[in-house]
């Protein structure tokens, strides 16, 4: 590893009943960085994230988090270290928005005692950055899917963890909520605090928020190919026609606009 701290994914495999998913995967995420993993439905994006974050065993490798092998680990230190916001999932209890935030602060909490004050003001700190504050005291299963969506962001950053893990975290917010989202994993990231990394389907987003993309492409069921990266690295490197042809199977064409590059189906 060429840094001594952020994320190295070390040959990781998996395979879903014997059919393969991920194949000997190798990539490293360094401190302060955005990191989108972009890529079809069904190419590895969540069971990738859920590698990382532990909550799935890979057929084959390692995840080092700050050069700890994160299957040393047990889940209050993975919570302190990394906050996970899985794809949008409906909720049947009857929790307000903030107790769902405060579950965010479960491994600074003592098993037995109730969240205090420093627990509350992260709390609602964190329901304010996703601009949330408003539905603080309403009932989790009764809010928006976007709302959801935001509480669960919100509850990750009370976690305060050094790596956030954002699983298509712009998927049901309109399009004022997704800019704020991906400005304030981006800040996060820049004051250093943060390391995000999260998968995203909008190629303009990556391009827009991310140091480094992951492209990636569905391999195993029949399908030759068996490497599921296409191309990493920089932005402006790895979204070419070329490369989103391959891993989508459609034409784009390349703008530059005002200095940036933006993609456009043809
Ligand atoms: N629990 C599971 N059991 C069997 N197959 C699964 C399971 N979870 C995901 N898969 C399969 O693994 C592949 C990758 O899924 P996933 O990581 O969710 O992809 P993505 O997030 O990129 O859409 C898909 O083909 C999916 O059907
Ligand atoms: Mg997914």
């Amino acid at each position: 590893m060429i840094s001594d701290t952020g994320i190295l994914i070390d040959g990781i495999s998996l395979s879903y009943n014997g059919r393969s998913v991920l194949n000997n995967i190798c990539m490293e995420f360094e401190k302060g960085r955005v990191i989108t993993l972009l890529g079809p439905n069904g190419c590895g994006k969540t069971t990738l994230l859920k590698i990382i974050n532990g909550l799935l065993p890979p057929t084959s490798g390692r995840v080092y988090v700050d050069c700890r092998d994160t299957r040393s680990m047990g889940p209050r230190e993975i919570a302190k270290l990394m906050g996970h916001v899985p794809q949008a999932q409906r909720s049947t209890f009857p929790f307000t928005v903030l107790d769902v935030v405060l579950t965010g602060r479960f491994s600074y909490i003592s098993p037995l005692s109730k969240p205090g004050k420093r627990d509350l003001e992260k709390a609602y700190r964190a329901l304010e950055m996703v601009g949330a504050l408003h539905i603080a005291d309403r009932p989790y299963n009764q809010v928006s899917g976007g709302e959801r969506q935001l509480a669960m962001i919100a509850r990750a950053l009370a976690q305060e963890p050094s790596f956030l893990l954002l699983d298509e975290p712009t998927s049901y917010l309109d399009f004022r909520n997704q800019i704020r989202i991906l400005k304030t994993v981006r800040r996060f990231a820049e004051s250093g605090l943060m390391t995000v990394v999260m998968s995203l389907h909008d190629p303009n987003h990556a391009l827009m928020f991310s140091d480094k993309i992951v492209l990636m492409r569905k391999i195993g069921d029949g399908l030759s190919e068996m490497k599921n990266i296409i191309a990493m690295g920089a932005p402006e490197d790895v979204m070419t026609s070329e490369n989103i042809r391959a891993a989508y199977g459609i034409d784009v064409e390349m703008l530059e606009v005002k200095g940036r590059r933006l993609l456009l189906p043809k």
